[in-house]
């Protein structure tokens, strides 16, 4: 009997996030580059690659870039190479930048992986154009791209965008609705909400790379499936992470969501409650107080005891599954397939 191939040791999903963040950085770092100065200089800052004075910033983070790795994951894991899926890469990657710009300024975030939001360190006018400025790059970063794949691509980047800003519309708009009554948002709104306002870029990046790799239809429309499923666990972890996280680690404020009346997915499943911390939490929202300091500190440990981190955790990982079982039953090639299920379940386990 011939022995069986010895599989490569699979990467740890950090390993496969700096191996992503590599073949992506040049051609991230010449798409910034070709900005007007001033919006380029604010793209890196909000890229962690300089402060304020326009000098490397050691404090500075790029985040996790989950976004471009799914891109050239995609590309892998449909037998292409890596690079094929670079300019869907730099796109996502520019595209979850200038969401995250305009998004402080709609929650009236003041941090950013651990630094000024972009509005708070050069002023609110500035911060929508460098936005607006980032979002156009990533069109045309993508538009430009050579190869047979470029019209598929563009078409699946705008389909993306559109959910993106449809599921923001959605997030700030529940900010007024009532918690309870006909008006309330139910968990399937808030899922609807959440798949497009993080699920569309999760699965549009990997849906890209695969695109740019040349994949069928078929293929294409289950990784994005799965990337969605990401997207919903994603959010239920951010969810978690606003009220529960550690700043220090998060670089985000915490309780910012409950400050705002966000209806996070933790929150909705506690007031689903029927005992005692439940009935309490329903008072305390429904009286219209300012929920902050000891409040929201309130708020925090009702919610957890109404059992709506518990109930969060497990949206988050029946979403897990299912994005991991629709990658299992899509045929995909080589050892990016063993990265991407490490990259799915890293999403889950995450701290900031
Ligand atoms: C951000 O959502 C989603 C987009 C920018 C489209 P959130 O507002 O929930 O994310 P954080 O917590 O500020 O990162
Ligand atoms: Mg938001
Ligand atoms: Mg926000």
């Amino acid at each position: 009997m011939p022995p069986s191939p010895v599989r490569p040791p699979v990467r740890s999903a950090t390993d496969v996030l700096e191996r992503c963040r590599e073949l992506v950085r040049p051609a991230l770092v010449e798409a910034v580059g070709r900005l007007h100065p001033w919006t380029g200089e604010m793209a890196a800052y909000a890229l962690g690659w300089a402060d304020t004075a326009g000098n490397p910033d050691p404090g500075g983070s790029e985040g996790k870039g989950v976004r471009q790795a799914l891109a050239v994951l995609g590309a892998e894991a449909v037998g292409a190479d890596g690079s094929d899926g670079v300019p869907g890469a730099v796109a996502v990657e520019l595209v979850h930048t200038f969401s995250l710009l305009h998004d402080d300024i709609m929650d009236a975030d003041a941090l950013r992986r651990q630094r000024p939001a972009v509005w708070k360190a050069y002023g609110t006018g500035p911060a929508v154009l460098a936005g607006d400025a980032l979002f156009a790059q990533a069109v045309a970063t993508l538009a430009e791209a050579r190869g047979r794949y470029t019209a598929a691509a563009v078409r699946c980047l705008a389909r993306t965008l559109g959910a993106l800003v449809a599921g923001q519309a959605e997030d700030l708009r529940f900010e007024d609705r009532p918690w309870h009554g006909p008006d309330a948002v139910g968990p399937d709104r808030y899922r609807l909400m959440a798949e497009q306002k993080t699920g569309a870029l999760l699965g549009g990046a990997i849906a890209l790379g695969a695109v740019l790799g040349g994949a069928p239809d078929r293929t294409v429309n289950a990784l994005e499936r799965a990337g969605r499923h990401l997207g919903l666990a994603f959010q239920a972890v951010d969810d978690i992470l606003g009220i529960w996280g550690d700043p220090e680690v998060t670089g985000k404020p915490v309780h910012a969501d409950l400050r705002q009346g966000k209806k996070t997915y933790p929150v909705l499943t506690a007031l689903a409650g029927e005992g005692r911390a439940a009935r309490e939490l329903a008072v305390l929202l429904d009286s219209g107080r300012r929920i902050d300091g000891e409040t929201a500190e309130r708020v925090a440990r009702l919610v957890e005891e109404a059992g709506g981190r518990t109930a969060t955790r497990e949206e988050a990982r029946r979403h897990l599954d299912t994005a991991r079982r629709a990658l299992r039953e899509t045929p995909l090639t080589g050892a990016a397939a063993d990265e991407l299920d490490a990259l799915f379940a890293y999403v889950l386990d995450r701290t900031w």
